[in-house]
């Protein structure tokens, strides 16, 4: 019972950070279906943070080249990621605006990403890019229900369309609703499950995200599995020794 009592103590202590997380912002967050296992996610979303985010954004402690670990080719990187052919593939991530200008641009110096998985949670991350709504008041024309009056433009405004703020007022408590006014690229030809679509290459994108703010937890992952693998030879090896050595004196 003692040991009981033990280890809830130590699973309550452990999930406390959790709970604290969950509540810092106090908006809904919606959970994002994370898979570092699944490499074609993150090529598409290694894909997208190139093409979306790094005009503005950098990622500087991410190189080109750990992009291997996630099985892209040195060609498939320079081509997919439409990099100079002269680029070194061991250079890092730059944004292409330097901070001055988007300083004035934006009134804020968009910040580094290459960490943003772990200051702001994959949850939050997956929340933030699908509440993006038209705001005729902000600068940019967006607003955002998971970060509200954010400086930042909404980069896949073509491809989920534009969002509009409803609020529902549900047993006297005022509720935020966000509705698609116009379609995004995605719904075209009439695409019936254009909205899972669109979810799906946010889902891509935050995986990426988590795996570039710890990009060798992939190769420490395999290395677990290999010493697992061996521990697990070694005790067949061994345990079939001690019954051949055993076998005589029983
Ligand atoms: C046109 C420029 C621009 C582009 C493109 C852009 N961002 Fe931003 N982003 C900003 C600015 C400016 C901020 C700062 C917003 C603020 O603090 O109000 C920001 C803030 C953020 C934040 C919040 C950081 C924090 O913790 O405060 C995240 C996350 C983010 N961007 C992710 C992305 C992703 C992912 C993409 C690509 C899909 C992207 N951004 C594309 C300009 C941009």
């Amino acid at each position: 019972m003692k040991v009981f009592n033990k280890l809830l103590i130590l699973v309550l202590l452990l999930s406390a950070p959790l709970m604290v997380q969950a509540n810092e912002s106090g908006v809904h967050l919606d959970k994002a279906p994370i898979d570092l296992q699944n490499t074609a996610s993150l090529q598409r979303g290694a894909i997208l943070f190139a093409s979306r985010c790094l005009a503005c954004h950098s990622a500087s402690y991410m190189r080109y080249n750990r992009l291997l670990d996630i099985g892209m080719t040195e060609k498939q990187i320079k081509k997919d990621l439409e990099l100079p052919e002269d680029i070194k593939l061991g250079s890092t991530m730059q944004s292409v605006m330097d901070s001055n200008s988007a300083k004035l641009a934006f009134g804020v110096t968009p910040p580094d990403l290459s960490v943003i998985a772990r200051s702001r949670s994959a949850d939050w991350l997956y929340s933030y890019m699908r509440s993006f709504y038209v705001d005729a008041k902000s600068a940019s024309g967006w607003n955002n229900t998971t970060f509200p009056n954010v400086a930042m433009p909404f980069p896949l405004a073509d491809l989920q369309g534009s969002q509009a703020l409803h609020l529902e007022n549900v047993n006297g408590h005022e509720l935020k609703k966000l509705v698609i006014e116009t379609p995004g690229t995605l719904c075209a030809d009439g695409n019936p499950s254009c909205a899972a679509a669109y979810d799906n290459t946010v889902a891509d994108l935050v995986n990426y995200l988590v795996f570039m703010s710890d990009p060798s937890k992939l190769v420490r992952a395999k290395l677990g599995y290999i010493v697992i693998g061996f521990l697990l030879l070694m005790f067949g090896l061994v345990y079939a020794l001690k019954k051949e050595v055993w076998k005589e004196l029983h």
